[in-house]
């Protein structure tokens, strides 16, 4: 039985190797990682990580095909082909801090790679990396003594978290970047072969490694680029009176620009789009490409403006203070259907109010434990409550900062009934009905729309 390694059980690695066991029933698929108590959890009931549908495809194959181990060596060993989905923050240190991506744990991933093998491999990297970063692992794969050949493809993942599993099943494409040498087309052929169990061959992309890199951070940066564009005119539909959904709608019939990735919000989050955006950047820069580096760099400012511009608005209608007033922040994953709370909005929206001395009190179906750990410096300051009725009683302000579903059903008279006068709503989401809280006696204000005040 041919053997398929995932090294990194996260987000990507976990899910995205889950599905391969799957759908390749003759591949023994075994995921590492470093993490002992992440790699428990994969073999528990307790997932480490929340995902629709995901515990149901891990029960379909764990200890069928699909294992959880921390023994990297052996594992490493005996892979005929190894995923790598380590993390690839942005540097903290040094040249590139804030922006570059840190390759630390990818390049010890390789030299483990290069350590423990004694048979030539095909090595795929998953986790989002700069530009140019398989030649450099290339390089550090094949100058070993053992006369040992590692192929290294670019496969990046565009799952989105919330959406996972349907990504993986049904993928818009795959694409996969290998060298344009015979040994590369032939790499690149089984890992095709792989797909083509369940992904129709005209969705599979195969271009040049650099094509491929580059494609993942250029899809992130333009997906990103519509949220910044849509939020940049939320602010001024407020103050002219256009209404953005409306503005949305529009321009999202016009075929050319398609109608997703207009919703306005707080300001995205999520542990992609701000760090390869920046990546983009640090990259520009290094070629001198100063001005497409200042282009882009614009849409995590934009972002970071957003988040701004909805504190702000929270003061100047709370009488210009939030002293002492109880909020509570309704959502603090950084979008629907997640536990994932990495670089939420809500992080940063909790920590200006507490600046600002309100009494916080986050609620949130999924994501309170991250948020724990999130806040931990200010957590005396906190609360943390499942129930958003608690959360509710007592506070001036209500924020809606994740579009999650359970909160459009809830019943907001009962909950002004609990509030202090005047109430306020803040709908970082847009996903009430604005209308309606306002006739129940709220104190409306929606994003890119005008707000409903007594
Ligand atoms: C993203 C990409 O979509 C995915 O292809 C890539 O592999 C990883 O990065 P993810 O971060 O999981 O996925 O979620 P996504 O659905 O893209 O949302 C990112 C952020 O943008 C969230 O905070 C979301 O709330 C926000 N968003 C999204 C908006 O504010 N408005 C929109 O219209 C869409
Ligand atoms: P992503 O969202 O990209 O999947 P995560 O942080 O969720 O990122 O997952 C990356 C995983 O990679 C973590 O569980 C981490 O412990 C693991 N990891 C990092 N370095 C190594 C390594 N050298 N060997 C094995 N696993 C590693």
């Amino acid at each position: 039985m041919k053997m398929i390694l995932g090294i990194g059980a996260g987000y990507v690695g976990g899910p995205t190797m889950a599905m391969i066991a799957k759908k390749c029933p003759e591949y023994k698929v075994v995921v590492v990682d470093i993490n002992q108590d992440r790699i428990k959890a994969w073999q528990s009931e307790n997932l480490p990580i929340y995902e629709p549908g995901l515990k149901e495809l891990v029960q379909a194959t764990l200890n069928r095909n699909l294992f959880f181990s921390t023994d990297i060596q052996e594992n490493i060993a005996k892979a005929d082909i190894i995923f790598v989905s380590v993390n690839t923050p942005t540097k903290t240190f040094g040249t590139g801090a804030g922006k570059a991506a840190d390759l630390q744990y990818w390049e010890k991933t390789a030299r483990e790679i290069v350590r423990f093998s004694s048979s030539d491999k095909i090595i795929v990297e998953k986790s989002t990396v700069p530009v140019r970063t398989a030649s450099a692992m290339e390089h550090i794969l094949n100058a070993n003594d053992k006369g040992i050949v590692f192929d290294v493809l670019s496969n990046p993942e565009f799952l989105a978290e919330g959406t996972a599993i349907q990504d993986l099943e049904k993928p818009d494409r795959v694409l996969i970047g290998g060298q344009e040498t015979e040994r590369g087309k032939k790499a690149i052929s089984s890992l095709v072969e792989l797909y083509t169990h369940w992904v129709p061959k005209e969705k599979i992309l195969t271009t040049n490694v650099w094509s491929s890199e580059l494609s993942k951070l250029a899809a992130n940066a333009f997906l990103a680029q519509r949220i910044s564009s849509i939020n940049s005119l939320t602010a001024f539909c407020e103050l002219t009176g256009a209404n953005v959904h409306e503005v949305s709608k529009a321009i999202g019939m016009d075929s050319r620009l398609g109608s997703r990735f207009l919703c306005p919000s707080v300001g995205f989050g999520g542990s992609c789009f701000k760090k390869d955006i920046l990546n983009l950047v640090y990259l520009c820069q290094h070629y001198g490409l100063k001005e497409v580096a200042g282009y882009w760099e614009q849409v995590v400012l934009m972002n970071e403006y957003q988040r701004k511009r909805f504190v702000q608005k929270m003061l100047n209608a709370m009488f210009n203070t939030v002293a002492s007033k109880k909020i509570a922040i309704f959502g603090f994953a950084f979008k629907a259907n997640t536990g994932d709370t990495r670089e939420s909005s809500a992080i940063y929206i909790c920590r200006e109010l507490t600046e600002e001395h309100a009494r916080v009190v986050i609620t949130d179906p999924k994501a309170l434990e991250n948020a724990r750990i999130d806040l931990k410096d200010i957590e005396e300051k906190l609360l943390f409550e499942p129930d958003p009725y608690k959360a509710a009683d007592g506070a001036h302000a209500i924020a809606i900062l994740t579009e999650w579903d359970c909160y459009r059903s809830l019943d907001y008279k009962k909950i002004y009934q609990s509030m202090e006068k005047p109430a306020f709503i803040f709908d970082g989401r847009n996903i009430l009905d604005h209308q309606e809280l306002f006739e129940i006696g709220f104190n409306v204000y929606p994003l890119g729309k005008t707000s409903l005040i007594h």
